[in-house]
């Protein structure tokens, strides 16, 4: 079962309603206005929904409110549910609709009764998006998830929009269960191996070990994980949807399993929140799963390097100088700044072996994002304006915040070191930026490049657009856009 329950597609089924006894979904207009559904819904209830939006309190109403008439006379159904929807209303207004009746819903089973509703299936990645629920650790919990019969006249148009929209679901919720989960359940080899199932899905996958980044010389991301029994990896997903062999689009993640912070430890307090520091992977995992299950017709690859930073005997020392893949020597003068040494060479490698046609690395890199832009936004950084742009667009139409901060020579000055070509922290100022600075140095000359700073939004505690309090999928339904909108059309 998916973590947002069953979902079923079917045709108007008015036969089975009169018998049905969990939750009945209809629509109607701000003006109050039914729907054809909701018309034949209230001759069944004797009237109870016409009452509703006559009554003075529905004058408040607005688009994508939802209204509770428990217990109708008439009908066998806990409830009728009342979404406010326009005919035309924006596939923003109607996703966000979906995500309204999740809440309301909480967990029950209902019947959605959507007549010819345009944006159909963005109600319905709304309403997944918000019923997911992580399988947590609870012995007694064993939850089975909620039935959603969704029922729609134009069915046989829209089947494939419903689909698509339920592989972006899978996508976000894949990102979410691998952020939500702990560390010792979510290691670097269970984690490949997880990546490694995505191949049923059409991803072609493949799994560096240790030896062979040794034998690459990822210096700087080996660096990181020398200090954990977990090993090192880097995981390659590839999705060649394109008909011709056009340039991919690259996207790496850091997948710090655990973040300690090494030998240069965080402190206890909040320490377990670093469970999420595999987040910027988890991103990419998700998009990929994504974007194969409704067969994009584009070219992209995924990297992840999977690492614990761990302190240990084995661990890297602060001060210690390591050669990363690109050749450029790096002074750590802080091991807890390790998700750049891993970045830098995942990146490298992705440009050398892939000549990507534009790059983006995701990362819940700097608790420095945090203090500047808050739960909000993540922080974006780019070489490449009219790229950042499109990136930026893409992150406003799926309501998932993304706001541009700056890079330039001034702050790179910051990280000049005096044993070695760079060192790994720029001192207190400005430290998301120093940190893409320092990634700035493994992209290459003249191609677009994009870094997001994730720490802000991979986990929350409170409520977003489209998530409860948890594990977000901050990105996922972003890059898919972004691939559709700059690789797929024409
Ligand atoms: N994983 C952390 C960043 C982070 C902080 C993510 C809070 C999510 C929530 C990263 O590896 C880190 O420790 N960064 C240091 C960098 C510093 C040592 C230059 C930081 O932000 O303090
Ligand atoms: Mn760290
Ligand atoms: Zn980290």
């Amino acid at each position: 079962m998916p973590p947002y329950g069953n979902f079923s597609f079917e045709s108007t089924a008015w036969d089975e309603i009169a018998d049905y006894t969990d939750h009945l979904v209809v629509t109607v207009t701000r003006e109050g206005g039914l729907s054809t559904m909701a018309r034949r819904v209230n001759a069944m209830s004797k009237g109870a929904i016409k009452r509703a939006v006559e009554h003075q309190s529905f004058q408040g109403c607005k688009a994508a409110d939802v209204i509770t008439l428990s217990y109708p006379s008439g009908l066998k159904v806990t409830a009728i549910q009342l979404v406010v929807l326009e005919r035309g209303e924006k596939p923003e207004i109607v996703r966000k609709a979906g995500v309204a009746l999740a809440k309301r819903l909480s967990g029950k089973s209902a019947v959605i009764l959507l007549g010819a509703l345009r944006h159909s299936e963005q109600f319905c990645l709304g309403l997944a998006l918000r019923s997911y629920k992580f399988q947590n650790y609870k012995s007694a919990e064993q939850d089975k998830g909620p039935d959603y019969r969704v029922m729609h006249d134009k069915l046989s148009n829209l089947r494939s929009d419903f689909e698509t929209a339920l592989s972006i679901a899978d996508g976000v919720c894949l990102t979410r269960d691998l952020v939500s989960m702990p560390a010792n359940i979510l290691t670097t080899e269970t984690f490949a191996d997880h990546l490694l199932s995505l191949a049923e899905h059409g991803l072609k996958v493949e799994i560096l070990d240790e030896d062979h980044l040794k034998e690459l010389g990822m210096g700087a991301l080996l660096s990181v994980g020398q200090g954990s029994k977990s090993p090192s990896k880097l995981v390659v997903l590839e999705w060649q949807g394109a008909e011709d062999a056009a340039a991919p689009l690259a996207l790496a993640g850091k997948g710090v399993v655990f973040d300690t912070g090494g030998i240069s430890m965080k402190p206890a307090a909040g320490m377990e929140e670093m469970t999420m520091d595999m987040g910027g992977a988890g991103v990419v995992a998700g998009t990929m799963l994504a974007l194969a299950k409704r067969k994009a017709k584009a070219n992209v690859v995924g990297l992840v390097g999977l690492v614990e930073n761990m302190p240990s005997g084995e661990a890297m020392r602060p001060g210690d100088v390591v050669t990363s893949l690109k050749g450029d020597t790096i002074e750590v003068l802080n091991t807890d700044a390790e998700g750049r040494l891993v970045l830098c060479d995942v990146m490298w490698y992705a440009q050398d072996r892939f000549k990507p046609c534009a790059m983006i690395d995701l990362a819940t890199l700097t608790g420095a994002i945090i203090v500047g832009l808050g739960h909000e936004n993540a922080g974006v950084f780019s070489n490449d304006d009219q790229f950042c742009s499109t990136l930026l667009g893409a992150a406003g139409r799926e309501q998932e915040g993304a706001w541009r901060m700056p890079l330039s020579p001034a702050y790179d000055k910051l990280l000049k070191s005096l044993i070695a070509d760079m060192k790994n922290i720029g001192g207190r100022a400005a430290g998301s930026i120093t940190a893409a600075q320092f990634l700035q140095r493994f992209v290459k000359d003249d191609l677009p490049w994009a870094h997001i700073d994730i720490a802000g939004v991979a986990k929350v505690k409170s409520d977003t657009a489209h998530s409860g309090a948890g594990a977000t999928g901050w990105g996922v339904m972003t890059l898919n856009r972004l691939v559709q909108e700059m690789l797929e059309t024409g």
